[in-house]
């Protein structure tokens, strides 16, 4: 089997709970101490609880950020979906996201506390950081990617494993307009993403029956068909 079209990597919550761990550790020798954490809604909200409770901190909140297509150019924006003001002054404030991908996100986020929350200072933490294409470094990570991966965080198996199964309905010739069946499905699944269906457990099942329930595939003659879109 060649390169992956798009390479993705499985994390499972016992990693989750190791990386937050070695985070916590990381700020714990930097001798900076958090008085607030930010989670960065949604994939930031288990590694800030967890950062939570490695460092001992009851204070959490979150924002939520948002992509926009910008509808003229493609470019992606990221913004801020309730800009809510909190008065932190003379706090420091942790912003925790899972990964730093391009970093616009966390970047965003960090903007806006200083700019509105006035802090006493604002760093910025992550799991993941993507070096070889983000933009902003965060004040602490745990792991430094350097080739581009999906991690398909255990909180979003459902909802990606979905995506990725639509998304080989959509854009593959082998797909596009025809009858699947279940062998033929799962050998594109593994072209594609380098990973088996099987490595999902009972997800893989679940994504199945949700996207039929959605009415975005349709079971034909024991094999699957795209519906919509
Ligand atoms: N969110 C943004 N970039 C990501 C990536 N590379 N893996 C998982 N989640 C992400």
């Amino acid at each position: 089997m060649g390169k992956p079209r798009v390479p993705v990597k499985i994390v499972d919550w016992s990693e989750i709970v190791e990386w937050s761990r070695g985070l916590a550790a990381r700020i714990l020798e930097s001798g900076w101490r958090p008085d607030l954490i930010v989670a960065v809604a949604r994939g930031g909200f288990v590694p800030a609880r967890l950062l939570c409770d490695f460092l001992d901190i009851t204070d959490l909140l979150s924002v939520q950020s948002q992509h926009w297509v910008e509808a003229a150019k493609a470019a992606e924006k990221a913004i801020l979906k309730y800009p809510y003001k909190v008065d932190a002054s003379g706090r420091n404030v942790l912003v925790v996201d899972d990964i730093v991908d391009t970093g616009e996100t966390l970047a965003l986020a960090k903007r806006f506390i200083e700019r509105e929350w006035g802090p006493r200072e604002v760093r910025t933490a992550a799991l993941q950081w993507i070096s070889s294409v983000a933009k902003f470094k965060p004040d602490y990570y745990y792991i430094e990617v350097r080739d581009w991966t999906w991690f398909q965080y255990p909180w979003t198996r459902l909802e990606d494993l979905q995506q990725f199964i639509a998304r080989i309905f959509r854009e593959d010739e082998r797909a596009r307009g025809r009858i699947l069946g279940e062998d033929e499905l799962e050998s594109l699944f593994r072209e594609w993403y380098g990973v088996a269906p099987a490595d999902f457990g009972d997800y893989w099942k679940l994504a199945l029956d949700r996207l039929v329930e959605k009415g975005i595939l349709e079971r034909v003659n024991g094999g699957l068909k795209l519906l919509k879109r």
